[in-house]
């Protein structure tokens, strides 16, 4: 006879926190979320690899892409570059976020000699910026020839047939210096010598990197962000359990700090076969998390599999439409619960301490706060981040408001057929996502830092500095249907009704 739940399947919208003691230095400033990423021996030894906030972004088409990826880091999170695409290509996105260092911004608006001014404006138009360099082949890293800023013409006076060469300001007269120099001494230069860019060139006179004067302010270092040992920006990245024989190798060869196997199910044969490919290739210097699981059983499976992490939720994500199509999932709370629970037994018996990430369905800001109070050490999210300027999808202008594209993996647009296989043909047999906008929200930084001053007051209403101490101390209450919409204004005629997510 079919096993039946007694509890039902319960999502965050259906619990709140109850407020606890908060003393006087319960304040938002003295909360820290830092917390681990992967497995350690909890009380023996540090966790070799932290968050400084808890937030890692989706492994999706329309989420991480790398410029997505560094602003994350700059926040402190860490971003899964999709790996719905090429091993090649996926690698190449690694490497692009890996290259970018703060201050050192790789030029995007390139063009040979024997490009004209009308090549100049079309360019400025695709890429908003006005400093374009002038490279022997036209490319990020070619020889540098000279540089055109908007003061080197004059629209009014010059033809558009007019060749790049006769007005830029060419590499004499430039100021430049070598790629090694500090971000401190690029400043210097470009303070002494009244200049708004710097460009630097290696031993050959390639273009490397441009220092620019507008981007003094955010040179300065932002206390959170997750650098690697080199300085670079941390970054993830997505694998799947078919071709990680190919794969693993080129993303580990282009820096990825971390993989994550993505996945619809994780309770299954082919994961634990990725983990022990990785584990006897790599040892444990890979480090690697596996999912999505739902119960106990699946935890104490990909814990004994060899998973640094484990990955919460089937059926909750808001383009998902798994439960729908499959009748498979559960509520996203009771998941979190039930693993958290079996995560500390793991913890209790073996002394390893596996991190636990809730995967979708966060709506508002305090559904984080409650899957962290509920256990996780951390959460992932895709709607959430795929609002923000640097996710890769098209900003567009509908019915008065400015959206943002956004698909699920599992929808035809993005034919993740590996994030679905179970062994059998390769390709999407069905649907398990949908393709939707998601209103615009602005730049990331500001999103995630409002976000999380929210999170760290609610932990101060709960007496908690930090996330383990509000898994000790968090009290947590089902509400009712009624209590619900007494939750929300109600009784009053609102003067601006726009619903909003956060
Ligand atoms: P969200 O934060 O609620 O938008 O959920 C994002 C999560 O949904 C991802 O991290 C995946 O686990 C999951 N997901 C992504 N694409 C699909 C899909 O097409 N169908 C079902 N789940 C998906």
């Amino acid at each position: 006879m079919a096993y039946y739940y007694s509890e039902p399947s319960r999502t965050f919208g259906e619990y709140l926190l109850v407020p606890g003691y908060s003393s006087a230095q319960c304040i938002p400033t003295e909360v820290s979320l830092r917390t681990p990423l992967v497995k350690y021996k909890k009380g023996q030894e540090e966790c070799p690899f932290s968050l400084n906030i808890p937030m890692v972004s989706a492994i999706m088409q329309s989420v991480s892409g790398p410029e997505l990826a560094v602003a994350l880091a700059r926040e402190g999170g860490v971003s899964f570059i999709y790996g719905s695409q090429s091993p090649e290509e996926e690698a190449a996105m690694i490497r692009k976020a890996k290259d970018y260092k703060r201050g050192f911004v790789i030029s995007d608006s390139n063009l040979g000699p024997e490009a004209t001014l009308a090549d100049i404006l079309a360019l400025k138009k695709k890429t908003g910026h006005s400093t374009v360099a002038i490279t022997e082949d036209g490319s990020a890293h070619g020889k540098l020839l000279g540089i055109v800023a908007s003061r080197d013409y004059r629209l009014s006076r010059m033809s558009l047939d007019l060749k790049v060469t006769d007005f830029m300001t060419p590499l004499e007269k430039l100021i430049t210096a070598p790629a090694t120099t500090s971000l401190h001494d690029c400043n210097d230069i470009i303070w002494d010598n009244k200049i708004n860019t710097l460009p630097l060139l290696d031993e050959e006179g390639k273009l490397q990197y441009i220092v620019f004067r507008k981007d003094y302010d955010s040179h300065k270092e932002n206390v959170n962000e997750l650098l690697d040992t080199h300085k670079s920006y941390v970054v993830g990245a997505g694998i799947n359990t078919r071709d990680y024989e190919e794969r693993v190798p080129k993303l580990i060869e282009a820096g990825a700090d971390v993989l994550c196997i993505d996945s619809s199910e994780g309770f299954s044969e082919w994961q634990s076969r990725t983990i022990a490919w990785i584990r006897e290739k790599y040892g444990d210097t890979v480090k690697v998390g596996a999912g999505n699981v739902v119960d106990r059983d699946g935890f104490n499976f990909l814990a004994e599999a060899g998973a640094d992490f484990i990955k919460i939720g089937i059926g909750g994500g808001s383009i998902c439409i798994t439960r729908e199509t499959k009748g498979i999932g559960r509520g996203q709370a009771t998941a979190v619960k039930e693993v958290a629970a079996a995560r500390d037994e793991y913890f209790k018996k073996t002394g390893v301490y596996i991190p636990i990430c809730s995967d979708g369905g966060i709506v508002y800001d305090y559904h984080i706060t409650l899957a962290l109070a509920m256990g996780a050490d951390f959460v992932m999210l895709g709607r959430y981040f795929a609002r923000f300027d640097e996710s890769p999808t098209n900003k567009l202008f509908i019915n008065g408001n400015y959206v943002k594209e956004y698909w699920g993996e599992g929808s035809n647009r993005a034919r993740n057929w590996q994030r679905y296989d179970l062994g059998g043909a390769s390709r999407l047999n069905f649907e398990e996502g949908v393709d939707s906008y998601v209103p615009y929200a602005g730049p990331l930084a500001e999103g995630v830092q409002n976000t999380l001053y929210k999170v760290k007051s609610t932990m101060c209403n709960c007496g908690a500095l930090s996330i383990p101490e509000l898994q000790k101390k968090a009290r947590l209450t089902v509400v009712s249907s009624t209590s619900i919409v007494e939750g929300g204004s109600h009784d009053v005629i609102l003067k601006n009704s726009s619903k909003k997510f956060d």
